[in-house]
Parts: C-alpha cells; structure tokens; sequence
C-alpha cells in the first residue's frame, strides 16, 4: 500500500516524491492548516507515519530506509530529516510544540528509539506557578549512530560520527567523534568513528 495522505485542514502543502509515495506505506495525516511537507525519491520502501497539527514543517532528504519512522508535530513544530537515513525498527521524532529535531544525513538509528524536543506536558514550579521545562530543539549531525531503545530528550546536540549507546538516556551535548552510554549519557570514548561494515 503506497503512503496515504490525509488532509483534514487547510492551505497544507505537499512537495512528495511520487516514488517516495509509491514504494512507501503508511500515512501522512494534516489536523491543521498551513503545514508543508517535502520528502525526495527514495529507492527503499519505507514505512513513514506524519501527524501535524499546524504550521508545522517536514523535509525528509533521499534514500530513507526505514522500518518504521513516526514524525509527530504539534503546533509550530519542524522536523528535518538528511538523506541516506536508516532506522532498523520503531523510530519515533517527536516535537509537540515550538521547536526543531533536525538530523543530518547517513545517520543509522536502531529500533525503539525516541528522540523528543519537548516534554509534552509542563513541569511546574510550586513558587511561581511557572513551567520550568521549555521545549528546545534537537539537532543530530552527519553520520550518527543511535543504538536501540535510545532515548534523546530536548535540548540535545549530538556532534558529526558520534555513537549513541542502547538504551541510552541522552540529556547533554554528545561531541563529534565519540561515544555516549548509559542513564543519564555519559561520554565513554572519544575520537572513534563507526563503519556500516563489520570490519
Ligand atoms: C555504544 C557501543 C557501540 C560501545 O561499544 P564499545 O566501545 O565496545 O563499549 P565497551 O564495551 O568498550 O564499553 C565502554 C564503557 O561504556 C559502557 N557502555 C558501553 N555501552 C553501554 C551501554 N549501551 N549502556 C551503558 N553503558 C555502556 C561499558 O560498561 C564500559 O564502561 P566501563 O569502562 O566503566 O567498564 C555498544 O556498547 C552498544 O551500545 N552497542 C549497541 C548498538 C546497537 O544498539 N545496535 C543495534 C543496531 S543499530
């Protein structure tokens, strides 16, 4: 079944690659008005599910090769995914309001990995009555690899060729060129790359 769109609003605009769209399955769903969604030819047949609530905006690059890739956007939200991504399993982009995941390309993530720019409820301090928990974008470089069952949540960079251990609970800045494990992430190695290959 070739990825389906449902547009459920208004002004909503679509730049898809027809072969993207052929080969895919899945849906792409509009709640809102005046979201754009952009996705290039692809040669693999990716499963990819969009929701988006308004004004949102998706550029997705070439060669996506993904089991399962869910982008969720509330209000404002933007995700922005390179090209020659690959997700071996679940995959899930999450920004549930003002702000940006963007990853580079040749990334490879594995299965159950959520990456997240916001925390999807507030967090509130008794004193104040002020959310202390603001959404901020994530950004993922060139050529990074996120272990499965990772978790990034909000505010995260992750450096060019850096590596993202299982299960992983990433809350600080992961440097290019090296390694990040454990609950909460702590850098483990530096200065290693990684290789598609079983060298
Ligand atoms: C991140 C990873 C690649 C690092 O491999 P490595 O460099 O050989 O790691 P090591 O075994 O030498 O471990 C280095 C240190 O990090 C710790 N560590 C490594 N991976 C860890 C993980 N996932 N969670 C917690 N700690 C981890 C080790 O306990 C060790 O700590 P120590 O020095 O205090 O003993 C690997 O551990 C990993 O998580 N692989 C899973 C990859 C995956 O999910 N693949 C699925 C397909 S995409």
């Amino acid at each position: 079944m070739p990825i389906a769109v449902h547009d459920f609003g208004r002004n909503n605009e679509f730049d898809i690659s027809p072969v993207a769209l052929a080969r895919g399955s899945g849906q792409i769903v509009m709640h809102g008005n005046n979201n754009f969604v952009a996705i290039q030819d692809s040669r693999f047949a990716t499963r990819l599910d969009i929701a988006m609530s308004g004004n949102g905006f998706v550029q997705i690059g070439y060669d996506i090769n993904a089991v399962h890739l869910v982008l969720h956007l509330g209000p404002d939200a933007e995700i922005t995914v390179g090209n020659a991504v690959s997700c071996n399993g679940l995959v899930r982009l999450m920004v549930h309001e003002r702000a940006s995941i963007r990853v580079g390309d040749q990334c490879l993530f594995g299965g159950d990995v959520d990456v997240t720019a916001s925390d999807m409820h507030s967090l509130v301090d008794v004193a104040t009555g002020r959310r202390v928990n603001p959404a901020a974008s994530v950004m993922i470089g060139n050529r990074v690899w996120i272990g499965q069952k990772a978790t990034i949540l909000k505010g995260v960079t992750i450096g060019d060729g850096a590596v993202v251990g299982a299960s992983a609970v990433v809350t600080r800045p992961v440097p290019g060129n090296s390694v990040a494990a454990g609950n909460p992430a702590r850098i483990v190695r530096t200065g290693v790359t990684w290789d598609f290959r079983l060298l």
